[in-house]
């Protein structure tokens, strides 16, 4: 085959020597538009695993590289004044000028020809090629000419970066959090050979140019770098190698092929520096596409085959690179933690490393994280012996034991999860939550022994709070005719039945969601036609605008007069009073999910123009008037939270910066807590899924307004809860679905952990039985 690579970087040097060595019969040739000791930057590095890929790839690369590797294995955090090291990392970090000359030398050796300073700036120059391999970069040229065929997202990041070398050894990878007059400096450090480091410093758009770097020459950034940095860099200089302020772009190409020509390496995506992976994404590239074509004969199959394998891992790398460069963006939000909270939000903000997997590097760092969120649980609790519901005595003395049926007990911290939280004078005694969820089988808004055995079941579970299902304040304000109710007397005798059960048997809270479905109204069961308007037997609608929800089959709804407000005030009144009677611990507010007080809110269902339109203020006004109703007739003593949708995943609607507006003004109306959902506002939404993908809209409310906050959406793991809850990214932690899979999700999480988590008297037994797994949790079914 005869085989042209555009680009002399690490991933078309590896695709070729690599390709060369499956095959010496390939004629291969790389061409390298600069010459063979040009270079930009400094270091690259290497996680262990990564390394351990190579290996298995290509013995003799690995061995070439490894001879070049600084190894550390410690992230050090330098931040207001305090260092904080944690330990178990496992990274390399090689000269970047090293790396492309072994991967040259090898290529060379294997027979490659490797041609310098020849720019690639048409095809044509490749008629004569079976494959061309656009190995050229971030700004590939072939990717370029391909443009009619192959799609470009270029998504440039606003941060300014510098890349920089140093002199000065650091022995950690490390981190500085420098305040100056002009903002925030982030400075990411690394050594990649005996005495010489990459030195990398970020900073936000208003800083650098507050700073005059906008206008600074690659030396005046170096002596204005060298001169705030004095102390850290300790009397070593910084060394420029075409040291430019840069903004990162993140690269998406779609799809990776156009006939013979295949992208690679960073002409197909990048991924932010932050995690460290764009040298290794090249060359598990290259791995990837030689595998393909050793597979297949047919070059176009093995095209196809090398995209489906590399394309879900790069995706998923971007992913957890999106949200480690937004945690540099957004590093100012994060200023006001404790070091170590800091420190252990820094090394979780990809949402991929877990308390988890910091507890397998660093016990030792673990353990000093979670003495500081149970001190601080501690302290937010007051005094302890409240945990459970309001105003009843339950179990707090779990706090430092931790033990599984036949372990020996240690005296240590509880998991982050299992910290009690406090609500006004609600004590939950952990972080779990069962989210609201709607079961569609009551009779006229009354629930029966369904709703008794749901919410009991997962109560007994171990979650701190189970949510009953959204629970409708009249008959007409149900989502379905199996709509559960608080609009008749009889409903709060059902649901007492279901509260008293809870509280009886068991430690964990109950709360209500009340809430009216608007013009999301008179629909079918979700397991019948999710949001189907009903054949027949359906009610008029409201919203906050004559807007249907299916523009072709969805009734109109009528626009709300105040007099309708006043009605629906009414009835949110009346609910609430039922609740109270109930015995409810908590009471939520549902203004997510498109239903009625979310159509306020969302510009998108709320067209209106009178005060109750327009300016979020005004869009605010209904649903923070219902708010208060309900708040004066609950009990000052429990808590009320509110659900809301963050975003609506569609042009035009709510973004998380209007989200932060909303929570302000629910915090500053009372509202002690605001659980952060998303979506389900139109059904043309486009949402972006993901592990914990709405957790950071929680994040985001958290630390801006320093206000409580419930993460949900696709939390499925203990490990992601402990984060979570560890990280401050939220201060609990709502499931839903995971809760249907295992309603006891709180009390395998507490064995898998080792905490005791007490069984109820009649399980006692269970103290003394050791399960079996005989089951993967794979997901796969055999
Ligand atoms: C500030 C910064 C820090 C980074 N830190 C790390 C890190 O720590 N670890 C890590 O793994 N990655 C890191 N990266 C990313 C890493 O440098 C790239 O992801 C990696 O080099 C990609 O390899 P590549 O072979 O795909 O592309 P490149 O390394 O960009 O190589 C492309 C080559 O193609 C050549 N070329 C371009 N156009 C043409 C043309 N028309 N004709 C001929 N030749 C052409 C270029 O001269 C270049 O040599 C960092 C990047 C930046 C910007
Ligand atoms: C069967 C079912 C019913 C639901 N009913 C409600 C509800 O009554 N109120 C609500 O706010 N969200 C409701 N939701 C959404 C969930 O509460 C939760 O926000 C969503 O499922 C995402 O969480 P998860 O990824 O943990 O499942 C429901 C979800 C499911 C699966």
């Amino acid at each position: 085959m005869r085989i042209v690579c555009v680009g002399g970087g690490p991933g078309g040097l590896y695709f070729a020597g690599l390709m060369k060595k499956a095959d010496p019969r390939h004629n291969i040739r790389v061409i390298e538009r600069n010459r063979p000791d040009d270079t930009f930057g400094f270091g690259v590095v290497f996680s262990d695993a990564t390394m351990a890929g190579i290996a298995e790839a290509d013995s003799e690369a690995y061995r070439g590289i490894a001879r070049h590797l600084v190894h550390w294995d410690d992230i050090e955090v330098n931040y207001r004044g305090e260092r904080i090291t944690s330990t178990g990392h496992g990274f390399s970090g090689m000269s970047r000028h090293t790396l492309l000359r072994v991967l040259q030398e090898q290529a060379c050796a294997a027979g490659v020809e490797v041609l310098f300073e020849r720019e690639a700036t048409s095809l044509d120059a490749f008629a004569g090629a079976d494959l061309v391999v656009a190995a050229d970069g971030a700004n590939s040229t072939v990717r370029h000419l391909l443009r009619d065929r192959i799609r470009t997202a270029v998504d440039l990041r606003p941060n300014r970066f510098v890349w920089l070398g140093t002199t000065k050894p650091f022995p950690a990878f490390t981190f500085y959090f420098t305040r100056t007059e002009h903002g925030l400096w982030r400075v990411h450090a690394y050594q990649y050979a005996p005495g010489r480091s990459t030195f990398i410093v970020e900073c936000r758009e208003e800083t650098w140019t507050a700073a005059g770097m906008d206008r600074a020459t690659e030396e005046e950034t170096a002596a204005f770098l060298e001169h705030l940095f004095a102390r850290e860099l300790d009397g070593h200089r910084l060394i420029t190698n075409r040291s430019i302020w840069r903004q990162f772009p993140t690269i998406r190409s779609d799809p990776w092929s156009a006939g013979n020509v295949v992208l690679l390496g960073d002409a197909a995506h990048t991924a932010h520096f932050s995690v460290g992976s764009g040298t290794r994404m090249a060359m598990e590239d290259a791995v990837a596409l030689r595998d393909a074509l050793l597979e297949s004969p047919d070059i176009a199959g093995a095209l196809r085959a090398y995209e489906a394998k590399r394309r879900p891992q790069v995706e998923s790398l971007q992913r957890a690179a999106q949200a480690s460069l937004h945690w540099f963006e957004d590093t100012e939000r994060y200023m006001s933690l404790e070091p170590i909270q800091f420190t252990f939000s820094l090394l979780t903000r990809s949402l991929r490393i877990t308390h988890e997997d910091l507890r397998a590097r660093d016990p030792k760092f673990l353990a000093q994280v979670d003495e500081w969120v149970a001190g601080e649980a501690e302290r937010q609790v007051g005094h302890v012996g409240q945990v459970g519901q309001v105003g009843q005595v339950g179990q707090a003395g779990q706090v430092g034991q931790v033990g599984q049926a036949g372990q020996v007990r240690r005296a240590c911290p509880p998991p982050p999860m299992f910290t009690p939280f406090r609500l006004r004078d609600l004590v939950l005694p952990n972080r779990v939550i069962v989210s609201p969820m709607c079961q569609y089988l009551a009779d006229d808004g009354t629930i029966g022994d369904w709703h008794l055995v749901h919410l009991g079941s997962r109560a007994m579970g171990g979650a701190g709070l189970v949510m009953a299902e959204m629970t409708d304040v009249s008959r007409d304000a149900r989502i379905s005719p199996w709509c559960a109710g608080l609009y008749k007397p009889e409903h709060a005798a059902a649901w007492k039945r279901v509260v008293d059960f809870v509280h009886r048997e068991t430690p964990a809270a109950i709360g209500v969601q009340l809430g009216h479905a608007g013009r999301k109204g008179s629909t079918q069961r979700l397991w019948e036609g999710d949001n189907e308007p009903l054949a027949e037997g359906g009610w008029p609608l409201i919203s906050a605008s004559p807007i249907p929800y299916f523009p072709d089959r969805s009734p109109v709804p009528r626009e709300m007069t105040r007099a309708d407000m006043d009605c629906v005030i009414a009835d949110f009144t009346r609910a609430a009073g039922l609740a109270r009677e109930a015995g409810f611990d908590l009471l939520e507010i549902h203004m997510a999910h498109g239903y009625l007080l979310a159509s306020f809110i969302s510009p998108l269902t709320n067209t209106r123009t009178d005060e109750y339109g327009g300016s979020i203020d005004n869009r605010m006004r209904f649903p923070l008037e219902v708010f208060d109703a309900c708040r004066a007739v609950w009990p000052d003593e429990k808590p009320m939270s509110v659900r809301i949708s963050a975003v609506d995943w569609a042009p035009g609607g709510m973004e998380p910066d209007a989200a932060v507006e909303v929570a302000r003004m629910l915090n500053a109306h009372g509202c002690d807590i605001v659980d952060v959902s998303a979506g389900q506002t139109v059904p043309d939404q486009q949402p972006v899924y993901g592990r914990l993908f709405q957790t950071p809209f929680a994040d985001r409310i958290r630390h801006e307004i320093g206000m409580k906050t419930m993460a949900v959406g696709n939390i499925s793991s203990y490990m992601d809860v402990n984060t979570i809850i560890a990280a401050g990214r939220a201060d609990l932690c709502v499931l839903a679905r995971a809760h249907l899979f295992d309603p006891y999700w709180t009390r395998h999480a507490a064995w898998m952990l080792g905490y005791p988590l007490p069984w109820p008297d009649p399980y006692k037994s269970m103290e003394r039985y050791m399960p079996r797994f005989e089951f993967k949790f794979t997901g796969e079914r055999s």
